[in-house]
């Protein structure tokens, strides 16, 4: 992805003590990153505020985040926003998530054309309320040309469920007799999962401290480097980014080898 030099630097301006561009290498950007956005809750309640309030204050982050990935010529972001367990927390809860998702995407779309980002999902969206499934089906039909940024957000997203969909759709295949149980190998999975057609992530995020995947990417991830920030969702910046990525390009990624790739 081209960088705009000049916006990036005006956007890193005014840089905290201990990080700054300069500590990036802008030609190994990862091209794919993905965010486990954790952790609205806590940062609400260490506040006195309620959950909902937090979670409000979670979509600057986003929107941020996807400025930011813009600006550093990131190809793919991919952000959790809503798995297929968190279907288990207060309807009222759900109810607000979903409507926050549809109001944002509806304000959003123009930063989208903008950026000339494209929107993409991972999940079954069936599952949605009608108003926030509309709303996704506008947002990938109003970017489908966009042919800058990718930005994904995984919604009614679980990846045991959707490599059971993967597979279940493989065996009616093999069952119909258009593929033979022997093409099945790593390639032809890959295609049929939410991610077909991207790069694996290079570098997860996850904030607010936890150590865990909560059913997330489970097959793309297998080489994946993590950056894990005790950082509440909403408090995430642009300049944890950068940290992020700073960390990214310290790390020796060996895909099993021996050397450094
Ligand atoms: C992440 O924040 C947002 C969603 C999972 C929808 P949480 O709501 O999980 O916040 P915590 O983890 O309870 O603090
Ligand atoms: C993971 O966060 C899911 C999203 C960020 C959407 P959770 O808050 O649901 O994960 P657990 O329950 O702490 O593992
Ligand atoms: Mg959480």
């Amino acid at each position: 992805m081209i960088i705009d030099q000049e916006k990036l630097e005006e956007y890193y301006a005014k840089p905290p003590e201990d990080v700054s561009l300069r500590d990036v290498d802008l030609s190994r950007v990862p091209r794919h990153v993905s965010i486990i956005m954790d952790g609205n809750g806590r940062w609400a309640q260490a506040r006195g505020l309620s959950r909902p309030e937090g979670h409000v204050a979670g979509v600057d982050s986003l929107r941020e985040a996807v400025t930011t990935s813009v600006r550093l010529g990131v190809d793919v972001l991919s952000c959790y926003a809503f798995s297929t367990e968190n279907w288990k927390r207060p309807q009222s809860e759900v109810d607000l998530l979903m409507h926050l998702f549809a109001t944002t995407l509806v304000r959003e779309l123009p930063l989208f054309h903008q950026e000339n980002v494209r929107l993409r999902f991972f999940g079954d969206l069936s599952a949605l309320p009608k108003e926030t499934f509309d709303v996704f089906q506008q947002g990938l039909d109003e970017t489908a040309d966009h042919t800058g940024m990718t930005f994904v957000l995984a919604v009614n997203y679980g990846s045991r469920a959707e490599i059971a969909r993967a597979a279940r759709e493989v065996a009616q295949e093999v069952e119909r007799g258009s593929l033979r149980a022997d093409d099945v190998d790593e390639g032809l999975l890959a295609s049929r999962l939410y991610t077909e057609g991207l790069p694996d992530p290079d570098l997860l995020i996850r904030t607010s401290g936890e150590l865990r995947l909560s059913n997330y990417l489970l097959w793309q991830l297998a080489y994946t480097e993590f950056y894990v920030t005790d950082l509440y969702w909403p408090d995430f910046d642009r300049w944890e980014y950068l940290r992020a990525v700073r960390a990214f390009q310290s790390r020796r990624r060996r895909f099993g080898g021996v050397e450094a790739k």
